[in-house]
Parts: C-alpha cells; structure tokens; sequence
C-alpha cells in the first residue's frame, strides 16, 4: 500500500496496560508510513512506558498532564483535539473505554477525546474475562453505535498466562487498519445505494416475521461508501441503529416496502449493495385483528418476496450490483449459485453459523467473489471490513 498516511496528524493516546509497551513499535510504524505522531498518555499509562521513549520516537513531547502550564493557551486539550486528523487509542483498556463511553473527561486523553471532532479509534487490550464481561461488551456495543473504530482485539496467549480474546492487535496490522480510514475518496461523486438490516413480514397487528439481522454491516457499508465520498442512500429495514453522518436514510419495514423504495433510487443510482437480510416469503393474508390462539394448530401460508437483488440486477438502467450471502454451509459453492442465478456483478459471502456468525455480531469476514477472482477478506470488524469491501467495489466499478 501507497504512503496514505504522508503529512496526516494522528494523535496516539496510551492508556494504562502491559500491551502499552507495543504502542512504541505502533508509534514508529504509522511514521513510516508518513504521519505526524504526537502522543499522549494517560498517567496510568507512565507506569508501563516511560514518555521520554515516545517523545524520542514521535519526536514531539509526550502529554500527560491535563493541567499543563506549558501548553499553548493553557488548554492542551484543545490544541491537540484540534490538530488530530485522528485518534487512535492503543492499547485501551477496559478503565478507558469506560471513561470514553461515559465522556469523563479528568485526564488528557479523554478530555482531548471529548473536545475533538477527529475520527476515534480504539484498539482494546485486557484479560479476556474483562473483555467478555457484560459491562465490557456494552461498552463496545455503544461505541459501535458511535461509529468509533474497534480494532481487535485479537485472540492469542495472554500476559496474565491465559489464553483468549483480549490481545492488542499487532502494531503493523492497527497501522494497516489506519490506512485504511485514509483512503483516498474512492467514490467522489458516485450515487451508492445500500440495503441494510432485516424486513419485517405483519402476521397481524402485534406479530410478524423477521430475521436475526442488526444493521450494522450493512451500516458500517453505507459509512465506508460515504466516507469515500459516495452520495450514499440507506434503505433501511427496523434497527436500533442510528444513520451514520453523511448518509440519508429510507426507513422501511416490509421486503414490498424495501423493493419499492429501492425502485425508486434506481435511476441515477451507480452502484447498488444489497446488505439486508430480506424475507424470502411473507403471510399470505395479514390479518386486521390479533389472532386468537382458539385451536391447537394455526396455519400460515406463505407468498414469495419479489427477489430486491435480481430484479435490479436485470433492470434498466443497471447499475453496477453487488450481493451478499449468508450460508450456513457451503459457502463458496452456494454463494457462485447465487453470483450467476441473480446475475450480479460481485457476491460477498459470509458464514453465518455457529460462534463466528455474521449476524448481529460486531466483527465479520468476507469471502468476494466475481466473474473474474475470489478474495478472502479475513476477520475484522465490520466498520474495518465494511471499508475494505468499498475499495474492492469501487477498482472494479472504475475498470467496468
Ligand atoms: O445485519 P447484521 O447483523 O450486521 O448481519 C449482516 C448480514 C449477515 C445480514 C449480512 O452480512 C448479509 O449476509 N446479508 C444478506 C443476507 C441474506 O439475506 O442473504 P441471502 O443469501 O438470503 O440473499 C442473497 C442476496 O439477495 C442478499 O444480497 C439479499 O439482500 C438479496 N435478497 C434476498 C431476498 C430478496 N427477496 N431480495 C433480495 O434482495
């Protein structure tokens, strides 16, 4: 990968945990590959890696102190909140994602968090009963709400002795990863249309059918195309989720509702990416009133959905279509089925059984596949994958 990162400010903040030591090798890697690096620590942090290393490393000083009297104005926090492109929290530990979600703002780093705009990412590091524990994956759940950047953990032998998730990710990969963020304005200019979450099918007033699909992949994709600086539409099925900046969202319920609001975006769309789970079949007959449960059995008959996909795949005018599957089994094989059946242009497949689920899961992996080449997109989170897949689309949409 090019030098995307030459002249970019990155603001490095460490907090206090054994992985502290790598963000030494951290900081030299995002230099090399051309960004401004200025660090700062929380003091916890100091306790694990001396800010003289980082100083001479990033070559600016290390910050530490919320109360600096050498800071220009007085107010450190400000200065630097306003200099960062991005911020980048590696190692954070389960005590700063805490305080990051609850917007303390007592040390440097959370308070510069909190006064800046710049984009966030985290890179969490702990023991992996923290990193399981429920207040830790509340934490993560609001922070990808936020549409901050989780990088990792990753999975491996621990510094306590154990064995699980909870690992810093390796310096060159969180480097890669932010790259990443930087990439070039892919899409500028290009209307992206994406559908996301699941359809909801109305048996009667207060039950339905729907699927176990949260949003957030196809969320984190509409994120990427507008970051790439796509005019990007999101038709959305029912989530919890809010719109990502930039984007405009559609909200829908049914597959009938989601098929027409897509028909009507088709005109000028250029690339359409159909993230959302849509219900093959819906109750025949919806009922007015609530059913009554008045007998042992109650049958429902079902009605084909019109296929969204395909009948975009084979309109006019077309625009460049990509699918996604979702298989328990077989992935690669069911997946080509489905590449040539609906007659898209590129199929990301993905496995959606037992532990490492797609569904409603933070962290995904890809399997692109086209007429012409297979791509494995490893494990990463959405929001990183979501990235990754944009620029995928928009080489092949450019060599169209
Ligand atoms: O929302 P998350 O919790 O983040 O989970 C993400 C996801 C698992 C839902 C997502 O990554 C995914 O795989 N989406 C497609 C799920 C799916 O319905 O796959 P499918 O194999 O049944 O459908 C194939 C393709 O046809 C999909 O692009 C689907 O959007 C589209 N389709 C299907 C049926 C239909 N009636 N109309 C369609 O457009």
């Amino acid at each position: 990968m090019a030098n995307t990162l030459t002249g970019k400010h990155i603001l490095l903040g460490i907090s206090g945990g054994i992985a502290a030591y790598k963000s030494a090798v951290l900081c030299r890697e995002l230099i090399k590959r051309g960004a401004d690096v200025r660090v700062v620590m929380t003091p916890s942090a100091t306790r694990f890696i001396t800010p003289l290393t980082l100083q001479a490393l990033s070559g600016h000083p290390v910050q530490h102190d919320l109360f600096d009297a050498e800071a220009e104005h007085g107010m450190g926090h400000i200065d630097l909140a306003r200099w960062a492109e991005l911020i980048l929290v590696a190692p954070a530990t389960a005590q700063a994602i805490t305080r990051l979600v609850h917007g303390q703002a007592d040390d440097l780093l959370c308070a510069t968090v909190l006064a800046s705009s710049a984009p966030l990412c985290v890179a969490p590091a702990m023991n992996r009963g923290m990193w399981d524990n429920p207040a830790t994956r509340d934490n993560i759940a609001v922070l990808h709400e936020r549409q901050v950047h989780v990088l990792g953990p990753a999975e491996g032998d621990q510094a306590c002795g154990e064995h699980g998730p909870g690992r810093m990710l390796e310096p060159e990969q969180l480097a890669e990863q932010v790259e990443l963020l930087f990439a070039d304005a892919v899409l500028q200019g290009v209307k992206v249309v994406v559908t996301a979450g699941p359809t909801w099918e109305a048996i009667d007033p207060v039950r339905g059918l729907s699927n176990r699909s949260s949003g957030k992949m196809g969320y984190a994709v509409a994120q990427a195309a507008s970051r790439a600086g796509a005019d990007c539409i999101l038709i959305s099925g029912p989530t919890r989720l809010t719109c990502p900046q930039g984007v405009t969202r559609i909200n829908v319920s049914s597959a009938r509702d989601m098929a027409e609001a897509v028909q009507a975006e088709m005109n000028d769309c250029d690339i359409f990416i159909a993230v959302a789970a849509v219900a093959d079949y819906r109750p025949v007959t919806p009922q007015d009133e609530k059913i009554k449960k008045d007998s042992e059995y109650l049958n429902l008959e079902l009605v084909r959905n019109p296929d969204i996909l395909a009948s975009v795949a084979s309109g006019e005018p077309r625009p460049y279509t990509v699918g996604f599957a979702a298989e328990t089994r077989n992935l690669e094989t069911y997946a080509r089925q489905k590449l040539v059946s609906k007659q898209i242009d590129l199929i990301a497949a993905n496995p959606v059984a037992g532990e490492n689920s797609a569904f409603d899961s933070d962290d995904n992996e890809l399997l692109l596949i086209d007429k012409a080449s297979t791509l494995q997109l490893p494990r990463a989170s959405k929001p990183v994958l979501a990235h990754q897949l944009i620029k995928e689309i928009a080489k092949r949409y450019g060599s169209r």
